[in-house]
């Protein structure tokens, strides 16, 4: 069976997006801006905690048509639903409204009781949101959205959808977003006003992908190196296996998670778990054990020993050759710790990651925040038929829906694309 790529060339797509925008809006769009869903491959649950992540951005995306209008009205149309929502960005500023007095360097992440909107609306309407109430000089438009990124995958769709939103919208009102930027404002239009507590990640993938490369990010700092990760020089690629269920039923589980790690950074008397060392850990995992209970302390073992494996990751990309199985080794490891540890994976990741190595995989795991979603396997090109067939017949044995498999090509982050 052959790797399925329905996303169509990316031209077709912005032909389609365009040609979408004109019998939605009329008129033509003044642009196109695309922006890529990602796959982590490695450094999980670690962002919240000021830890290293080791994504991609890949070639599925969502792409903005956009122009700008005379007057203060948002429309924005998104094709895969067939739904528009339009309101007036007066209404997300001013006395009595949700925006109230947050402006953007404010770290609180608190949602907002009463946005405007909520729903899949509340996504761009809260980078619109963002933006304003950063001082952007943001003008009414006509917005179109079309994605090739599956919803519910656990690949980023609303990243991808928030960062297109956000340079349509810089695009058409003629002001500059600097990369950083752009992943600062939709992450916490994100946090504040669609009322997701996620972390950096998944907009900075989205916003900072490059073309061939992975990135290496210290979610303290901010800073973000690219490495170079060619699995075509060694005739390998990285499959991602969609199990199609949707993670959004984990939303508690994420949440939950999340302040557990609060908890017991604040019990240590750290600023994030990513201060505690694996040398540490074993005097923190006893301590939490104590203090917190047992379920605290192996959420605590899991962030120590993922940011670990991000480091040790990227030295083995280093070194030549790169060793396949010594990656897909830290990427087994890395799921384990996620199912045992953290406790966020689902049976069909499970299977996936199973049946994948048994038939030949180098490794592999669940990507994203687990709870379903999908999972990645480091793959030799001549196995990839014997991975798929397997990963399709034990899915088709336990009942589980049919999974779906596309490759994660490493690729270019948010921009203007026509
Ligand atoms: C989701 C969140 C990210 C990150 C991952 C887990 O994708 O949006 O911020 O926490 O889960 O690594």
């Amino acid at each position: 069976m052959a790797v399925s790529l329905d996303m169509g060339s990316v031209a077709s797509v912005v032909d389609d997006a365009r040609r979408g925008f004109v019998e939605q809006f009329g008129g033509e769009p003044t642009g196109v801006w695309a922006a890529p869903g990602r796959v982590n491959v490695i450094g999980e649950h670690t962002d919240y905690n000021d830890g290293f992540v080791l994504p991609m951005a890949i070639d599925r995306a969502c792409y903005a048509a956009a122009a700008p209008r005379a007057d203060r009205i948002l429309r924005v149309h998104a094709a895969q639903l067939g739904e528009t929502v339009e309101l007036s960005l007066d209404a997300l500023v001013g006395p009595g409204s949700a925006a109230d007095t947050r402006d953007a360097a404010d770290p609180d992440m608190t949602p907002l009781t009463e946005p405007a909107v909520t729903g899949w609306a509340g996504y761009p309407v809260g980078v619109a949101w963002i933006l304003q109430q950063a001082g952007f000089p943001v003008r009414g438009a006509d917005v179109y959205l079309t994605s090739t990124v599956p919803v519910g995958s656990g690949l980023s769709s609303s990243a991808a959808l928030e960062c297109a939103t956000a340079l349509a919208l810089a695009g058409v009102s003629e002001f500059e977003l600097t990369t950083a930027e752009l992943a600062r404002h939709t992450q916490r239009a994100e946090n504040i006003y669609a009322g997701v507590p996620c972390g950096p990640l998944d907009q900075m993938s989205s916003a900072f992908g490059q073309d061939g490369s992975v990135l290496f990010i210290d979610t303290r700092s901010g800073e973000v190196k690219p490495q170079p990760f060619d699995l075509a020089a060694e005739n390998a690629l990285l499959l991602v296996i969609d199990t199609r269920v949707s993670h959004a039923h984990g939303e508690n589980g994420y949440a939950d998670r999340r302040s557990a790690c609060e908890r017991s950074a604040e019990f240590l008397g750290v600023r994030a778990l990513r201060d505690i060392s694996l040398a540490d850990l074993p005097e923190s995992f006893a301590k939490v054990s104590v203090g917190l209970g047992e379920t605290f302390a192996r959420r605590v073992r899991h962030v120590v020993t993922e940011d670990a494996r991000v480091e040790q990751f990227v030295e083995i990309l280093h070194q030549e050759p790169v060793s396949l199985p010594r990656l897909g080794h830290r990427m087994m490891q890395s799921h384990a710790s996620l199912r045992d540890d953290y406790e966020v994976s689902a049976p069909e990741l499970d299977l996936a990651v199973a049946t994948a190595v048994a038939a030949g995989a180098h490794g592999a795991r669940m990507t994203g925040g687990g709870f379903g979603g999908s999972a990645i396997a480091l793959v030799d090109r001549d196995l990839l038929p014997d991975v798929q067939d397997a990963v399709l017949a034990a899915f088709a044995e336990h009942g589980y829906t049919e999974p779906q498999f596309f490759p994660a090509v490493a690729s270019a982050g948010a921009h203007r694309i026509a």
